[in-house]
């Protein structure tokens, strides 16, 4: 892509930014000039790392703990975000989020569906929140919400992450009717499988990896670069006239569900 080079005199929050898609599009947004907060979780060293090596490269970055789950928090990570920077976030990336455990409902406690559902749906909804608040009147500015093919394409043990990434495309619907009037446009990106710690089982069993690929018709899982390529094509002017849909990244796995009845 090439219409996505310039995000000068931008600055974007990226939650989950320590890791996988998250840190490839805070890497793809600091590359490209936008002024950078990027969350971290629990690896304050990784997180570090991604904005010391934005900074390395002439940009500006900045690491802030934060559970995108706690109303406090975000509202500490933009007001950082906007102490650091000197002006209101105009981009939002949520990447952020927790994956199924494959636990039948029958057996899912309440605290692991509601740790899920905080992390993958609350998270996104204060963070979408408070970015709206900060751009105040006439702001203009553009958000992408991770999703998954799993927003649409349940599996069996997956209800809490399901559930989430269901409830996510929603939110990202209805957030972007709200806003189409303000210039402000919210997208989803719904991955398939992507090489990232998410996904650390395949990466360190070439066995599993191989029988999951074969699964997808393209013949291989993707790569967090890929993905945090589209969503800066999402996030550029070349993507004005593009709100309020979910765009599928995944070799054309979600495809198959249906195949082989
Ligand atoms: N990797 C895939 O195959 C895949 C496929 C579809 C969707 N996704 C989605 O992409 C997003 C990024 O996943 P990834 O593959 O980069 O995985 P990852 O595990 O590398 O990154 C997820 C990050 O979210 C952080 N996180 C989790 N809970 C948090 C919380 N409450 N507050 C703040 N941070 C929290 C983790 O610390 C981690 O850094 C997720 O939303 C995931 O659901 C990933």
């Amino acid at each position: 892509m090439t219409a996505n080079r310039d995000f000068a005199a931008q600055t974007v929050v990226v939650t989950g930014g320590e890791s996988g898609i998250g840190k490839a599009c805070a890497l793809a947004l600091g590359a490209a000039g936008a002024d950078v907060a990027l969350t971290y979780f629990a690896d304050s060293v990784a997180g570090e790392d991604v904005a010391q090596t934005i900074r390395g490269a002439g940009g500006k970055a900045l690491a802030v703990q934060a559970d995108v789950g706690s109303e406090t928090a975000v509202e500490a990570l933009f007001a950082a975000a906007e102490r650091a920077f000197g002006r209101p976030v105009t981009l939002l990336v949520n990447s952020a989020g927790l994956n199924m455990k494959n636990i039948p409902i029958a057996d899912m406690t309440l605290d692991r569906f509601d740790t899920v559902i905080r992390a993958d749906l609350y998270g996104p909804f204060l963070t979408c929140r408070r970015f709206v608040r900060g751009l105040g009147e006439g702001g203009r500015g553009r958000i992408v919400n991770i999703s998954s093919i799993h927003e649409r394409a349940p599996r069996a043990g997956g209800a809490e992450y399901d559930s989430a990434k269901g409830g996510l495309s929603q939110l990202t619907a209805t957030l972007a009717l709200e806003l189409a009037p303000r210039g402000i446009a919210v997208n989803g990106v719904a991955p398939g499988m992507i090489l990232t710690p998410m996904n650390q089982s395949a990466l360190d069993h070439p066995d599993e990896l191989k029988a999951k690929e074969a699964a997808i018709p393209w013949g291989r899982a993707g790569r967090a670069d890929e993905v945090a390529g589209l969503v800066s094509y999402l996030l550029s002017p070349a993507a004005d006239y593009i709100t309020g849909t979910t765009v599928t990244i995944d070799g054309a796995l979600s495809l198959t569900v249906a195949l082989g009845a």
